[in-house]
């Protein structure tokens, strides 16, 4: 039965979004080079698993310098994922599904090949020139790709800054003209009939660069409440924004309805806790799993009714979580399950990373050579000039390089694993002859159906949107929370941990739920095996 209630609410809160980076997921023509049409293949299998929205990373026309994170034609397909037809094709299909596509909107930079900034470095007089920042003198802002932000450019006689590579000059929100380019070309995707952008490192469009401020600047919220004004305000649509330095006090700003911006964000603050304090992504340490615990718990504090989260452990810059967080070898099935129920329990909207629903995991490599990424690329060799021993830093890249989360999707045992026909543009994880999707669906225990289950879950039963969100007092190893509504409670316990945990919790069990394993007879005392995980319906006090 649905209330007038939840009518009104947007689709978005009660989704489940699946995220798809087009070179690695399904090649249909052998140049190794995943492709729209290999999307629309594989619709079937994404209804299967009951997801609501697709977030496509970029496909538009790109050097592919970042891998379409540098984009040189906002209006057209890249060649190599295919046509402008193939994608109304795709849009189409998934409708037919019940599946929206949400774009990737990279509108903090272009390509150096986009025909503005081609124009911008010839004629400094024209209008484009100002769609760009120039300055006369370097300050001391960083690229997130190593090296100074700034890069001179002799026939302008100017420095352009890049907050990233120098083949992706930063837009300047300032100019008011540039500003309506970019929403002219918001409007021309959401006519297509998209159902939401993803917005890539969108805090950085109010930076002020003189000031060395590029987060957070003063204008940012202005701009995103013109940008919801001139575009997709009227629709219903999600809009989530890349924030790494999204807090508590500032998430609302973005999500609350009533600012007409944004839908939601993603924050970090969770991503950041096994990385030494002050230091890089490089930089690694242990995670602390009170600090796991309390940073997942803070976050659910939100506001819910002015503000919204969402809930991911990967994406295709982050490395695979059953690697991370979790254990690949022995625990792999087992931990990677628990991780899903300990974010799928949350309140927030879920995103999950192509692979992750099968327990896709991390591909060492032993080289630079066998690296793609530019990231990595460039901080291998600003590292190495700085006297770093070689070994360290492809221990540094095998943790936390982006290319783990790139290897091509594994669809069955084959020599590609069902990617490609042809030499797929990064090596396939050698692991695919044991972990691929054919393997998942044959087994009614795989991650697979645990994962399937979860979506079904989200989209049954309210409590997991609505919900209030309890952290119940356990050992560190643990996590164990309650989610509750005026009919309902539930409870979700992880072991967060490769060892044997006691807990003891009040509850009394009416129904379980979802398990990766059993469940004790008596929570007052019980001993979790290695990363369990249940979720149970209990008696309501
Ligand atoms: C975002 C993207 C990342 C890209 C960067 C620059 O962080 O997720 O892949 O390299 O922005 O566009
Ligand atoms: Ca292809």
């Amino acid at each position: 039965m649905t209330t007038k209630k939840q009518k009104q609410e947007p689709w978005w809160k009660q989704a489940v979004i699946y995220q798809i980076y087009p070179k690695s997921f399904q090649d249909t023509n052998g140049d190794g080079v995943g492709d729209l049409r290999g999307i629309i293949k594989r619709l079937d299998y994404l209804q299967g698993l009951g997801i609501d929205a697709i977030w496509l990373c970029p496909v538009y026309k790109s050097p592919g310098v970042d891998n379409g994170y540098d984009i040189a034609d906002y209006e057209a397909i890249d060649p190599q994922y295919g046509t402008m037809a193939d994608m109304e094709e795709l849009i189409s299909e998934a409708k037919k599904r019940g599946i929206r596509i949400v774009m990737d909107l990279v509108v903090n930079h272009t390509s150096d090949q986009h025909p503005w900034f081609i124009e911008a470095r010839k004629n400094p007089s024209s209008p484009e020139h100002d769609y760009y920042v120039w300055a006369d003198k370097a300050n001391e802002l960083k690229s997130a790709f190593s090296g100074s932000a700034w890069e001179y450019d002799g026939q302008v006689g100017q420095y352009y800054l890049h907050l990233f590579a120098k083949e992706q000059p930063d837009l300047n929100w300032k100019n008011p003209a540039l500003r309506q380019k970019v929403y002219d070309l918001m409007n021309f995707w959401i006519d297509k009939g998209i159902g939401g952008f993803r917005m890539d490192v969108i805090e950085l469009i109010g930076k002020v660069p003189e000031e060395e401020i590029t987060a957070n600047g003063p204008k940012l919220h202005d701009y995103l409440q013109e940008m919801h004004h001139e575009t997709f305000g009227d629709r219903d649509f999600l809009t989530v924004g890349e924030t790494w330095g999204a807090t508590l006090d500032n998430a609302p700003l973005y999500s609350d309805p009533d600012r007409r911006e944004l839908s939601m964000v993603f924050q970090f603050e969770f991503m950041e806790l096994d990385k030494q304090a002050g230091k890089e992504k490089w930089d690694t340490k242990p995670l602390d799993y009170g600090d796991l615990k309390n940073v997942l718990a803070k976050w659910q504090k939100l506001d819910f009714n002015h503000s919204w989260n969402s809930l991911f452990w990967n994406n295709h810059d982050l490395p695979r979580i059953v690697s991370r967080f979790g254990n690949d070898q022995q625990y792999r099935e087992r931990s990677a399950k628990m991780l899903a129920l300990l974010l799928h329990g949350l309140r927030g909207t879920p995103y999950i990373y192509q692979g992750e629903e099968i327990g896709m995991t991390n591909c060492p490599v032993s080289a630079i050579d066998e690296v793609e990424d530019i990231e990595a690329r460039r901080m291998y060799q600003e590292r190495l000039a700085e006297g770093w021993k070689k070994e360290d830093l492809i221990k540094a890249i095998n943790a936390r390089g982006r290319d783990n989360a790139r290897t091509p999707m594994q669809w069955d045992a084959s020599a590609s694993a069902g990617f490609t026909s042809g030499r797929p543009w990064l090596a396939v994880n050698p692991n695919c002859h044991e972990i691929n999707v054919e393997n998942a669906l044959n087994d009614p225990d795989s991650i697979y159906y645990f994962y399937k289950k979860l979506i079904a879950l989200r989209h049954q039963e309210r409590i997991l949107t609505d919900g209030s969100f309890e952290l119940l007092d356990t050992a560190d190893a643990v996590m164990a929370y309650h989610r509750e509504n005026a009919e309902d409670k539930w409870l979700v316990v992880c072991n967060l941990t490769g060892q044997e945990q006691e807990v003891s919790l009040p509850d009394k069990v009416k129904e379980i739920l979802l398990a990766n394993g059993p469940v004790p007879e008596d929570l007052a005392k019980a001993l979790l095996p290695p990363y369990a995980a249940f979720l149970c319906r209990v008696e309501k006090d």
